[in-house]
């Protein structure tokens, strides 16, 4: 280990004994403060460059792995260091699983505390396609180029192909990219394998096959009512609906919400609005204990609203589809202080060598 003062452009010699959520290596320095580094794995012995130094933690830059893990593979993507988007195709497919349903059962356990206790994280349901499984990206256009952010920042990393893309989402992404220079204004651009949707379509069709049928399963026998809050074009009831006497879909996106209506069944109904002002009443119509209430809400999670009204209207099992594990730990606590049981939080790998987790936890009174 170094015994230099770690200030800005020091080099030093570290081990890395944690990889958190976000994808940066955890390693500490000489001087007690944490370092930060992207693109190392565990175990590894690294030399990192300082970028910066705060008052506790100090932010590193990869030079050279000393001893590198076992998982440690070569990167497919030519951009993959530069471009913002992934963080661990460095690691080889079945350590990325082990290290998301890590960092999961550690937020639960950092975040929700003594509301959680010992939350059961199931293992993690790997994606049949850890490449070329993105149905759309967004790219960014600046003057005539186009490209993904870099990491970290708003400087453009120009590409023409992206290894988690789906081939026909590489083959606009490259038509755009090889045309740029006609292509003047600045903005960005969602190139779409299936360019009908205008509306939340999950983005990776083979994982989000087996998460419909995870949630399926634990929607469990048929009867009662079906709650799906945050309903898109309403893929999880179309999906469901059979099974229950009454599905309502709330959801304030018009484009969804009429597509959702759009060959919907006699038992199936749409609310157009806010799910913090909508949910209460989709509930007490439902009039029942019997209920079954699916939450999949953005990255934000719940409202104070939301939660409220699911402890206050009591349905009898709730399926949370979360995409990020810290609102998903709040959540969770808030629900169960309100009396439900945590049965399971699976995490769903929806994103390979990104460092974004989806989880779906089934709650229960
Ligand atoms: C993660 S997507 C889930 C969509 C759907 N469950 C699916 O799998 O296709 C979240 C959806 O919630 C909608 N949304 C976000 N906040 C909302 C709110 N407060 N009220 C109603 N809809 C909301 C978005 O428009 C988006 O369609």
């Amino acid at each position: 280990m170094s015994t230099i003062v770690p200030t800005p452009g020091t080099r030093h010699r570290v081990r890395i004994t944690d990889v958190a959520f976000g994808g940066d290596g955890i390693a500490r320095l000489e001087d007690g403060r944490v370092l930060f580094t992207p693109f190392v794995a565990l175990g590894e012995e690294v030399e990192v460059e300082i970028a910066s130094v705060k008052k506790n933690f100090a932010l590193g830059r990869l030079v050279s792995v000393l001893t590198a893990s076992a998982d440690r593979v070569e990167p497919r993507c030519r951009y993959f260091g530069d471009c913002g988007g992934c963080r661990y195709q460095h690691l080889r497919y079945e350590a990325q699983l082990t290290l998301k349903e890590t960092q999961l059962a550690a937020t639960l356990r950092r975040i929700g505390q003594a509301e959680l206790g010992e939350v059961p994280v199931k293992p993690i349901i790997a994606s049949p396609q850890p490449f070329e499984y993105r149905n759309r990206i967004t790219v960014h256009l600046k003057d005539g180029a186009v490209g993904f952010h870099a990491a970290g920042g708003h400087r453009l990393v120009e590409i023409n192909r992206c290894e988690i893309a789906a081939p026909a989402v590489n083959a606009l992404l490259f038509e755009l990219a090889t045309t740029r220079r006609r292509r003047r204004e600045d903005g960005h651009r969602t190139l779409r394998a299936d360019r009908t949707h205008r509306f939340f379509h999950q983005a990776n069709d083979t994982a989000a096959a087996l998460m419909l049928e995870h949630v399926s399963m634990l929607a469990g026998a048929a009867g009662g009512a079906l709650v799906d809050a945050y309903c898109g074009a309403g893929w999880f009831i179309k999906a469901l609906r059979a099974r229950f006497t009454q599905c309502i879909g709330i959801e304030w996106d018009t484009y969804a919400i009429e597509h959702a209506r759009n060959g919907a069944e006699a038992n199936e109904r749409y609310l157009e609005g806010d799910v913090a002002l909508l949910l209460p009443q989709a509930l007490a119509a439902t009039g029942s204990a019997e209920t079954t209430v699916i939450l999949d809400p953005p990255a934000e999670g719940l409202a104070h609203a939301v939660t409220d009204a699911v402890v206050d209207a009591r349905p009898s099992r709730v399926i949370y589809v979360s995409c990020h594990p810290a609102t998903l730990a709040r959540d969770l606590a808030r629900l169960k202080t309100g009396g439900y049981r945590i049965d399971s939080v699976t995490p769903i790998d929806m994103f390979p060598q990104t460092a974004e987790i989806e989880a779906v936890a089934l709650l229960t009174r």
